[in-house]
């Protein structure tokens, strides 16, 4: 990010500031945002701007939209390898969950990750990271769970901060060591388990690697009770907890989760009542990830208007990985989400800035163009923000400020 002045304000422009309670999008026509350093101090009319602001660098932005960066609150994108035959095989009848208990699936990008050094990790990954900040993002959450080893879990997350560091985007780590069973405890879960929040949970919080602690609660992953040992141990840690919960059948993770305080629970595709409810009351983000949803060529939808019903804040993601969702595109996951999931445009736009805050814990100071907000905002070449779902698979220009 190049800062060019300490005091600044945005001037001629058009704001979508994803403010609640005002007009859509929490737009300000001919608006002027002023900042102090890394923080957004005052927002308004151009008109209004504060006598105390005017003697401030003032930076015309020529009509323009400023937007909140985009935060994609879901990803794997620290991998190796890449698993194309997949997809290939899936054209031809396998299913995403055949094709894992094979022992393809994450598993085969465990492999690649194992044998992957530290920095060929970092750059096979890079690409992605750059991607994505093309596509307007600029806080990225990365999960381990293609190292399954304290050493190669270390690893991925380890890489995950370095890239944050070298990109200067903003990177929030979850620890997914409850991704898949290794090979090496075949037909031993509990014991993996086990090996999960006895050695791994401690050494990795010990060494602040992790901001949260994610699992795959999943008739192809682990139950709910392994997964409840796992999220407990987190909570003893003091460590936030995120779940991928409901995706391929109903397992009552997300219900799980919530009980256990969980920042987000992601997919619910099979997501019930009750599991809706305890997601509500937890203040729990519903995490919607339809790239997935659209690769595995799935046809349970997530049940977005009972979110809605219960006031669940819904984010939207992309799951960038290599064998559900290869993208990096979040601005095509927002068009996905209103023509899959029937998201409106507000909705899906909210879910990858204020929502999606929410989702990493950090919804009081990111997503939102307001005063004591972080100033991390993107300027568009856009006629309505509508255009970032209407125009699927484009992006339309956008510089950093
Ligand atoms: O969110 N469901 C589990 N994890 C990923 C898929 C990871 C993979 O296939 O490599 C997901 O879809
Ligand atoms: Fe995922």
């Amino acid at each position: 990010m190049t800062t060019v002045h300490q005091h600044r304000v945005l001037t001629h422009c058009h704001l979508a500031t994803m403010r609640t309670g005002g007009a859509a999008y929490g737009v300000v026509r001919d608006g002027a945002v002023a900042i102090s350093g890394t923080q957004i101090v005052w927002v308004g009319a151009a008109t209004d701007v504060p006598a105390e602001y005017r003697s401030w660098a003032q930076i015309d932005l020529g009509g323009r939209w400023v937007l909140p960066a985009f935060i994609d609150c879901h990803t794997h994108l620290v991998y190796a390898g890449h698993r194309m035959n997949e997809f290939e095989q899936r054209l031809l009848g396998a299913s995403y969950a055949d094709i894992a208990k094979q022992g393809g699936g994450i598993l085969s990008t465990v492999f690649a990750t194992r044998k992957a050094s530290l920095d060929e990790l970092i750059k096979q990954s890079n690409p992605r990271l750059t991607q994505m900040i093309g596509f307007g993002t600029g806080t990225v959450e990365i999960k381990s769970g293609y190292g399954l080893t304290v050493r190669d879990e270390i690893k991925m997350l380890t890489a995950a901060r370095e890239l944050g560091k070298q990109a200067q985007v903003r990177v929030s780590t979850s620890f997914l060591g409850a991704h898949a069973l290794p090979p090496e405890f075949s037909g031993d879960a509990d014991g993996y388990v086990t090996m999960i929040t006895d050695e791994m949970l401690p050494e990795i919080a010990g060494l602040g690697l992790a901001d949260a602690v994610d699992g795959f609660c999943e008739t192809i992953g682990f139950s709910r009770a392994q997964i409840r040992k796992i999220l407990e141990k987190a909570c003893d840690l003091g460590l936030p907890i995120r779940l991928h919960a409901e995706q391929l059948s109903h397992l009552g993770g997300a219900e799980l989760a919530a009980d256990l305080g969980a920042l987000s629970c992601d997919h619910l595709e099979y997501l019930d009542t009750a599991g809706a409810k305890a997601m509500a009351k937890a203040g729990s983000v519903a995490v919607l990830l339809p790239g997935a949803f659209y690769f595995l060529n799935e046809t349970q939808k997530p049940p977005v208007q009972l979110l809605r019903d219960e006031g669940v804040a819904i984010a939207v993601a992309s799951d960038c990985n290599p064998g559900s969702s290869p993208t990096t595109h979040l601005p095509l996951m927002c068009s996905m989400a209103c023509t899959l999931f029937g998201l409106s445009v507000e909705e899906a736009l909210a879910g990858v800035t204020r929502n999606a805050a929410k989702a990493l814990g950090l919804g009081e100071s990111l997503g939102q163009i307001a005063p004591g907000f972080a100033a991390e905002l993107r300027v568009w070449g856009i006629e309505h923000p509508a255009q970032f779902a209407a125009q699927f698979g484009g992006c339309p220009p956008m510089e950093i400020i």
